[in-house]
Protein backbone atom coordinates (compact mmCIF):
# COMPACT_ATOMS: atom_id res chain seq x y z
CA UNK A 1 0.00 0.00 0.00
CA UNK A 2 1.59 3.47 -0.88
CA UNK A 3 1.50 5.95 1.66
CA UNK A 4 -0.38 9.48 0.96
CA UNK A 5 2.33 12.03 1.57
CA UNK A 6 0.88 15.69 2.35
CA UNK A 7 2.12 18.51 0.39
CA UNK A 8 4.16 20.47 3.71
CA UNK A 9 2.58 23.84 1.87
CA UNK A 10 -0.69 22.31 2.50
CA UNK A 11 0.05 21.34 6.02
CA UNK A 12 1.87 24.64 6.72
CA UNK A 13 -1.51 26.39 5.74
CA UNK A 14 -3.51 23.87 7.97
CA UNK A 15 -1.03 24.68 10.76
CA UNK A 16 -1.88 28.12 10.34
CA UNK A 17 -5.68 28.10 9.83
CA UNK A 18 -5.82 26.06 13.22
CA UNK A 19 -3.56 29.01 15.14
CA UNK A 20 -5.79 31.67 13.75
CA UNK A 21 -8.94 30.02 15.80
CA UNK A 22 -6.40 29.66 18.89
CA UNK A 23 -5.55 33.03 18.79
CA UNK A 24 -8.63 34.50 17.22
CA UNK A 25 -6.64 36.35 14.44
CA UNK A 26 -7.55 37.34 10.89
CA UNK A 27 -5.07 37.71 8.62
CA UNK A 28 -4.89 40.75 6.06
CA UNK A 29 -2.55 40.67 3.31
CA UNK A 30 -1.42 42.74 0.39
CA UNK A 31 -2.08 42.67 -3.27
CA UNK A 32 1.20 42.46 -3.85
CA UNK A 33 1.99 39.35 -1.43
CA UNK A 34 3.59 35.94 -2.29
CA UNK A 35 0.79 33.87 -3.83
CA UNK A 36 0.78 31.37 -1.12
CA UNK A 37 0.18 34.27 1.59
CA UNK A 38 -2.62 35.91 -0.17
CA UNK A 39 -4.17 32.34 -0.49
CA UNK A 40 -4.50 31.50 3.86
CA UNK A 41 -5.49 35.50 4.21
CA UNK A 42 -9.18 36.86 5.08
CA UNK A 43 -8.88 39.69 2.71
CA UNK A 44 -6.95 40.78 0.30
CA UNK A 45 -6.61 44.34 -1.12
CA UNK A 46 -4.95 47.36 -1.76
CA UNK A 47 -4.01 49.94 1.05
CA UNK A 48 -7.14 51.69 0.70
CA UNK A 49 -9.20 48.51 1.03
CA UNK A 50 -6.87 47.47 3.68
CA UNK A 51 -7.47 50.31 5.56
CA UNK A 52 -11.50 50.49 5.59
CA UNK A 53 -11.28 46.54 6.29
CA UNK A 54 -8.95 46.91 9.54
CA UNK A 55 -11.80 49.48 10.67
CA UNK A 56 -14.51 46.75 10.74
CA UNK A 57 -12.20 43.95 12.07
CA UNK A 58 -13.94 42.19 15.19
CA UNK A 59 -10.85 39.46 16.41
CA UNK A 60 -8.62 39.93 18.78
CA UNK A 61 -5.34 39.62 16.89
CA UNK A 62 -4.69 41.23 13.42
CA UNK A 63 -1.92 39.57 11.42
CA UNK A 64 -1.12 41.91 8.78
CA UNK A 65 0.52 40.61 5.44
CA UNK A 66 2.20 43.68 3.75
CA UNK A 67 4.70 46.58 4.63
CA UNK A 68 5.11 48.08 8.23
CA UNK A 69 3.84 51.40 6.76
CA UNK A 70 0.23 49.22 6.42
CA UNK A 71 0.79 47.13 9.55
CA UNK A 72 0.92 50.81 11.78
CA UNK A 73 -2.55 52.01 9.48
CA UNK A 74 -3.84 48.99 10.89
CA UNK A 75 -3.07 49.65 14.40
CA UNK A 76 -3.77 53.38 14.40
CA UNK A 77 -7.27 52.37 13.52
CA UNK A 78 -7.55 49.31 15.97
CA UNK A 79 -5.67 50.93 18.85
CA UNK A 80 -7.78 48.16 20.77
CA UNK A 81 -6.23 45.39 18.89
CA UNK A 82 -3.16 43.64 18.69
CA UNK A 83 -1.33 43.53 15.28
CA UNK A 84 1.45 41.32 14.20
CA UNK A 85 3.61 41.64 11.30
CA UNK A 86 5.74 38.28 10.55
CA UNK A 87 8.48 40.26 9.52
CA UNK A 88 9.78 43.38 11.46
CA UNK A 89 12.02 44.44 8.39
CA UNK A 90 9.00 44.77 5.80
CA UNK A 91 9.54 48.56 5.52
CA UNK A 92 8.91 50.90 2.38
CA UNK A 93 11.86 52.84 1.12
CA UNK A 94 9.82 55.57 -0.12
CA UNK A 95 8.58 56.01 3.26
CA UNK A 96 12.23 56.17 4.25
CA UNK A 97 12.61 58.69 1.39
CA UNK A 98 10.76 61.70 4.05
CA UNK A 99 12.14 61.46 7.39
CA UNK A 100 9.95 63.66 9.88
CA UNK A 101 12.50 66.51 10.72
CA UNK A 102 13.08 67.35 6.83
CA UNK A 103 8.89 67.23 6.52
CA UNK A 104 8.64 69.72 9.07
CA UNK A 105 11.88 72.04 7.92
CA UNK A 106 10.09 71.93 4.53
CA UNK A 107 7.02 72.67 6.02
CA UNK A 108 8.68 75.67 7.88
CA UNK A 109 9.66 77.04 4.62
CA UNK A 110 6.02 77.06 3.27
CA UNK A 111 3.22 78.75 5.29
CA UNK A 112 0.08 77.60 5.68
CA UNK A 113 0.53 75.05 2.78
CA UNK A 114 -1.66 72.05 3.07
CA UNK A 115 -0.23 68.91 3.67
CA UNK A 116 -1.68 65.52 1.90
CA UNK A 117 0.65 62.59 2.67
CA UNK A 118 -0.05 59.57 1.08
CA UNK A 119 -0.36 56.31 3.65
CA UNK A 120 3.16 55.37 2.49
CA UNK A 121 4.57 57.21 5.09
CA UNK A 122 5.98 56.53 8.66
CA UNK A 123 3.16 57.58 11.07
CA UNK A 124 5.56 60.58 12.66
CA UNK A 125 4.80 61.97 8.96
CA UNK A 126 0.92 61.15 9.07
CA UNK A 127 1.14 63.03 12.12
CA UNK A 128 2.32 66.64 9.93
CA UNK A 129 -0.06 65.98 7.09
CA UNK A 130 -3.63 67.33 7.14
CA UNK A 131 -5.16 64.34 5.34
CA UNK A 132 -3.66 60.92 3.68
CA UNK A 133 -4.53 59.26 0.03
CA UNK A 134 -3.63 56.24 -1.26
CA UNK A 135 -3.29 55.52 -4.75
CA UNK A 136 -6.35 54.79 -5.28
CA UNK A 137 -8.08 58.40 -4.32
CA UNK A 138 -4.95 60.59 -4.35
CA UNK A 139 -7.28 63.00 -6.90
CA UNK A 140 -10.24 62.75 -5.32
CA UNK A 141 -8.65 63.59 -1.93
CA UNK A 142 -6.56 66.62 -3.04
CA UNK A 143 -9.25 67.45 -4.94
CA UNK A 144 -11.65 68.20 -2.19
CA UNK A 145 -8.97 70.31 -0.10
CA UNK A 146 -10.40 74.05 -0.49
CA UNK A 147 -6.75 75.38 -0.11
CA UNK A 148 -4.52 76.04 -3.38
CA UNK A 149 -1.07 74.88 -2.27
CA UNK A 150 -0.26 71.22 -1.31
CA UNK A 151 3.06 69.95 -0.25
CA UNK A 152 2.25 66.05 -1.27
CA UNK A 153 4.49 63.61 0.42
CA UNK A 154 6.70 61.79 -0.54
CA UNK A 155 5.95 59.94 -4.29
CA UNK A 156 6.84 62.40 -7.10
CA UNK A 157 5.35 60.02 -9.64
CA UNK A 158 1.86 60.06 -7.87
CA UNK A 159 2.33 63.75 -6.87
CA UNK A 160 2.85 64.24 -10.82
CA UNK A 161 -0.31 62.20 -11.76
CA UNK A 162 -2.27 63.97 -9.61
CA UNK A 163 -1.15 67.47 -10.67
CA UNK A 164 -2.50 66.16 -13.88
CA UNK A 165 -6.02 66.26 -12.66
CA UNK A 166 -5.99 69.10 -10.73
CA UNK A 167 -5.60 72.91 -10.96
CA UNK A 168 -4.11 73.15 -7.61
CA UNK A 169 -0.57 73.61 -7.26
CA UNK A 170 0.97 70.30 -6.66
CA UNK A 171 4.21 70.84 -4.72
CA UNK A 172 6.10 67.64 -5.04
CA UNK A 173 8.77 65.44 -2.81
CA UNK A 174 12.04 63.81 -4.65
CA UNK A 175 10.54 60.29 -3.05
CA UNK A 176 9.71 57.53 -5.27
CA UNK A 177 9.08 53.69 -5.46
CA UNK A 178 12.57 51.72 -6.40
CA UNK A 179 10.10 48.53 -7.10
CA UNK A 180 8.61 50.74 -9.88
CA UNK A 181 11.15 53.03 -11.16
CA UNK A 182 12.57 49.60 -13.17
CA UNK A 183 9.49 49.53 -15.17
CA UNK A 184 11.03 51.29 -18.15
CA UNK A 185 9.33 52.72 -21.87
CA UNK A 186 11.23 49.77 -23.28
CA UNK A 187 9.93 47.29 -21.56
CA UNK A 188 6.54 48.71 -22.29
CA UNK A 189 6.92 49.45 -26.07
CA UNK A 190 8.69 45.60 -26.26
CA UNK A 191 5.37 44.46 -24.74
CA UNK A 192 3.42 46.16 -26.94
CA UNK A 193 4.86 45.21 -30.41
CA UNK A 194 4.90 41.24 -29.01
CA UNK A 195 1.13 42.13 -28.26
CA UNK A 196 -0.22 44.44 -30.50
CA UNK A 197 -3.65 43.87 -29.35
CA UNK A 198 -3.47 43.81 -25.32
CA UNK A 199 -4.68 47.38 -22.90
CA UNK A 200 -1.47 48.62 -20.92
CA UNK A 201 -2.32 49.29 -17.30
CA UNK A 202 0.30 51.28 -14.84
CA UNK A 203 0.23 52.19 -11.53
CA UNK A 204 0.51 55.86 -10.64
CA UNK A 205 4.01 55.24 -8.74
CA UNK A 206 5.41 55.00 -12.24
CA UNK A 207 7.52 57.07 -14.28
CA UNK A 208 5.62 60.09 -16.11
CA UNK A 209 7.18 58.57 -19.55
CA UNK A 210 5.70 55.15 -18.51
CA UNK A 211 1.99 56.77 -17.67
CA UNK A 212 2.18 58.48 -21.08
CA UNK A 213 2.01 54.94 -22.90
CA UNK A 214 -0.78 53.13 -20.67
CA UNK A 215 -4.18 53.28 -21.31
CA UNK A 216 -5.29 53.00 -17.73
CA UNK A 217 -3.63 54.36 -14.42
CA UNK A 218 -4.77 52.03 -11.70
CA UNK A 219 -4.32 51.20 -7.75
CA UNK A 220 -3.98 47.48 -7.76
CA UNK A 221 -7.90 47.15 -6.15
CA UNK A 222 -8.61 49.26 -9.24
CA UNK A 223 -6.45 46.98 -11.16
CA UNK A 224 -8.45 43.73 -9.83
CA UNK A 225 -11.90 45.58 -10.25
CA UNK A 226 -10.89 46.67 -14.12
CA UNK A 227 -10.03 43.24 -15.11
CA UNK A 228 -12.96 41.78 -14.07
CA UNK A 229 -15.43 44.05 -15.71
CA UNK A 230 -13.04 44.98 -19.16
CA UNK A 231 -13.73 42.69 -22.34
CA UNK A 232 -10.09 42.54 -22.82
CA UNK A 233 -8.41 39.33 -23.04
CA UNK A 234 -4.56 40.11 -22.68
CA UNK A 235 -3.28 42.82 -20.42
CA UNK A 236 -0.03 44.47 -20.10
CA UNK A 237 0.68 45.16 -16.57
CA UNK A 238 2.92 47.62 -14.70
CA UNK A 239 3.36 47.26 -11.30
CA UNK A 240 4.27 44.82 -8.77
CA UNK A 241 4.12 41.63 -9.73
CA UNK A 242 2.80 40.11 -6.94
CA UNK A 243 -0.79 41.23 -8.55
CA UNK A 244 -0.34 38.60 -11.22
CA UNK A 245 -1.77 35.89 -8.75
CA UNK A 246 -5.05 37.23 -8.35
CA UNK A 247 -5.20 38.52 -11.56
CA UNK A 248 -4.99 34.95 -13.50
CA UNK A 249 -7.41 33.64 -10.04
CA UNK A 250 -9.74 35.84 -10.74
CA UNK A 251 -9.89 35.88 -14.69
CA UNK A 252 -8.72 32.55 -15.60
CA UNK A 253 -9.61 32.83 -19.44
CA UNK A 254 -7.24 35.78 -20.01
CA UNK A 255 -4.05 36.91 -20.18
CA UNK A 256 -1.95 39.07 -17.79
CA UNK A 257 2.13 39.77 -19.16
CA UNK A 258 3.76 41.77 -16.31
CA UNK A 259 6.08 44.43 -17.89
CA UNK A 260 8.85 43.30 -16.20
CA UNK A 261 10.27 40.60 -13.59
CA UNK A 262 12.10 43.15 -11.96
CA UNK A 263 9.75 45.34 -9.80
CA UNK A 264 9.52 43.34 -7.64
CA UNK A 265 9.03 44.59 -4.11
CA UNK A 266 11.93 42.75 -1.92
CA UNK A 267 10.06 43.76 1.51
CA UNK A 268 6.88 42.76 0.13
CA UNK A 269 8.27 39.13 -0.40
CA UNK A 270 9.79 39.42 3.17
CA UNK A 271 6.53 37.61 4.40
CA UNK A 272 6.49 34.07 3.70
CA UNK A 273 3.88 31.52 5.23
CA UNK A 274 6.35 29.98 7.53
CA UNK A 275 6.54 33.61 9.22
CA UNK A 276 2.96 33.91 8.97
CA UNK A 277 2.23 30.99 11.46
CA UNK A 278 5.49 31.82 13.56
CA UNK A 279 4.10 34.80 13.98
CA UNK A 280 0.71 33.50 15.55
CA UNK A 281 2.77 30.59 17.34
CA UNK A 282 4.79 33.39 19.52
CA UNK A 283 2.24 36.59 19.12
CA UNK A 284 5.41 38.12 17.31
CA UNK A 285 5.70 40.50 16.37
CA UNK A 286 3.43 43.34 17.79
CA UNK A 287 3.42 46.86 15.64
CA UNK A 288 2.93 49.68 18.25
CA UNK A 289 2.64 53.35 17.36
CA UNK A 290 4.47 55.93 19.68
CA UNK A 291 1.84 57.17 21.55
CA UNK A 292 3.18 61.24 20.81
CA UNK A 293 1.92 60.93 17.29
CA UNK A 294 -0.81 58.19 17.08
CA UNK A 295 -3.89 60.58 17.89
CA UNK A 296 -2.59 62.73 14.72
CA UNK A 297 -1.87 60.34 12.63
CA UNK A 298 -4.93 58.80 13.06
CA UNK A 299 -6.88 61.89 12.05
CA UNK A 300 -5.13 62.30 8.57
CA UNK A 301 -6.12 58.56 7.69
CA UNK A 302 -9.74 59.15 9.39
CA UNK A 303 -9.89 61.87 7.49
CA UNK A 304 -9.18 60.34 4.49
CA UNK A 305 -12.00 57.88 5.00
CA UNK A 306 -14.25 60.51 5.20
CA UNK A 307 -13.45 61.52 1.93
CA UNK A 308 -13.77 58.10 0.48
P1 LIG B 1 -1.93 50.19 -3.70
O1 LIG B 1 -2.56 51.02 -2.66
O2 LIG B 1 -2.34 50.54 -5.10
O3 LIG B 1 -2.14 48.73 -3.44
O4 LIG B 1 -0.35 50.46 -3.68
C1 LIG B 1 0.43 50.27 -2.54
C2 LIG B 1 1.85 50.29 -2.83
O5 LIG B 1 2.68 50.20 -1.98
C3 LIG B 1 2.23 50.43 -4.22
O6 LIG B 1 3.60 50.23 -4.34
FE1 LIG C 1 7.06 50.58 -1.02
FE2 LIG C 1 7.28 50.29 -3.66
FE3 LIG C 1 7.27 48.14 -2.12
FE4 LIG C 1 5.02 49.59 -2.50
S1 LIG C 1 6.17 48.39 -4.00
S2 LIG C 1 5.78 48.79 -0.56
S3 LIG C 1 5.91 51.66 -2.58
S4 LIG C 1 8.82 49.75 -2.13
Amino acid sequence: MSEVVTDPRTELAERIARLKQQRKAVILAHNYQLGEVQDIADFVGDSLELSRRATQVEADVIVFCGVMFMAETAKLLNPQRTVLIPDPLAGCPMCEMAPVEAVRKRKAELPGVTVVAYVNTTAAVKAEADICCTSANAVKIVNSLPDKRILFLPDKHLGHWVQRHTDKEIILWDGYCPTHQKITVRDVQRLKEEHPKATVIVHPECTADVIDLADEVLSTGQMLRWARESDAREVIVGTEVGIIHRLKQENPDKTFYPISFLSTCPNMKRITLEKVAWALEDMQYEVTVPAEVADKARRAIEKMLEVG
